[in-house]
């Protein structure tokens, strides 16, 4: 059984002031039977680690170099977000891709560092809306799998977060029925590639889930669970997506 995991990404977003967010958030998750993740800006994840204290919530980047230490001015690696207490990082997320010129090589470079440094790197794919319109959405996720996902992927050390490019952010969202199509395809991919490994890696949906859209996308077969931006950042929109999660099927 995959156990449900509802991961917030802040982008570049919150503040200190955040901070009693996490408070709400830690004590809405206490007791629920998922794993939750945050992920603050890098400067904040030791404000927010201190913050969550022994509970069980985890944390993560939203990024790391390939590399483990070096001259790399203003990049952060995956030991050092290690070092200050974060089990995930979130790779290749759309906005890496498109803003940073990000290739599938770059992130499989990434998430193999995330792997030495014993993080979980939660991998993103996910199609823009032209290549929806066009037809291509299962062959552009598959060709990111391929290229982005290194070998030894394994339920421990990795997430696929499903991301629309067209649905972050907007407001949008696919159908129910696609975010099954592309699921389904997604584990399918798993299972060739990673055979003892695909019934154990967690697929995500992210694109503009909030707390009145939650329960329908994790009634859909093969989600796992969410990667949340905007509505991560209150906790008064996460907290009812956290419940969702954990009163899915
Ligand atoms: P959103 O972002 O929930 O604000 O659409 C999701 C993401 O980019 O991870």
């Amino acid at each position: 059984m995959r156990r449900k995991l509802a991961a917030g990404n802040w982008k570049m977003n919150g503040s200190r002031a955040s901070l009693t967010e996490v408070d709400r958030i830690v004590a809405a998750a206490v007791g629920l039977g998922i794993d939750v993740l945050l992920c603050p800006p890098a400067t904040h994840l030791v404000w927010v680690r201190e913050r969550i204290g022994r509970e069980g919530i985890r944390t993560g980047g939203q990024d790391c170099h390939p590399e483990h230490h070096g001259a790399h001015t203003g990049d952060i690696s995956a030991a050092h977000l290690a070092d200050v207490g974060a089990t995930h990082v979130i790779l290749g997320h759309s906005e890496r891709r498109l803003d940073h010129g990000e290739t599938d090589a770059l992130v499989a470079a990434k998430v193999r560092a995330a792997w030495a440094a014993d993080l979980t790197a939660v991998i993103c794919v996910g199609e823009t809306l032209a290549e929806r319109r066009a037809g291509d959405t299962l062959e552009v996720i598959a060709r990111q799998v391929e290229g982005s996902v290194p070998a030894g992927a394994a339920g421990h050390n990795t997430v696929i977060a499903y991301e629309p490019v067209w649905a972050i952010g907007t407001g949008l969202t696919p159908s129910e029925a696609e975010i099954a199509e592309v699921h389904a395809a997604l584990r399918a991919q798993l299972h060739r590639r990673f055979p003892a490994e695909a019934e154990a890696i967690r697929l995500l949906y992210g694109g503009s889930v909030k707390p009145g859209n939650a329960a329908a996308i994790f009634a859909v077969p093969q989600v796992d669970g969410a990667l949340v931006g905007g509505a991560s950042l209150r906790a008064d929109d996460f907290v009812p997506i956290l419940a969702a999660l954990d009163a899915a099927p």
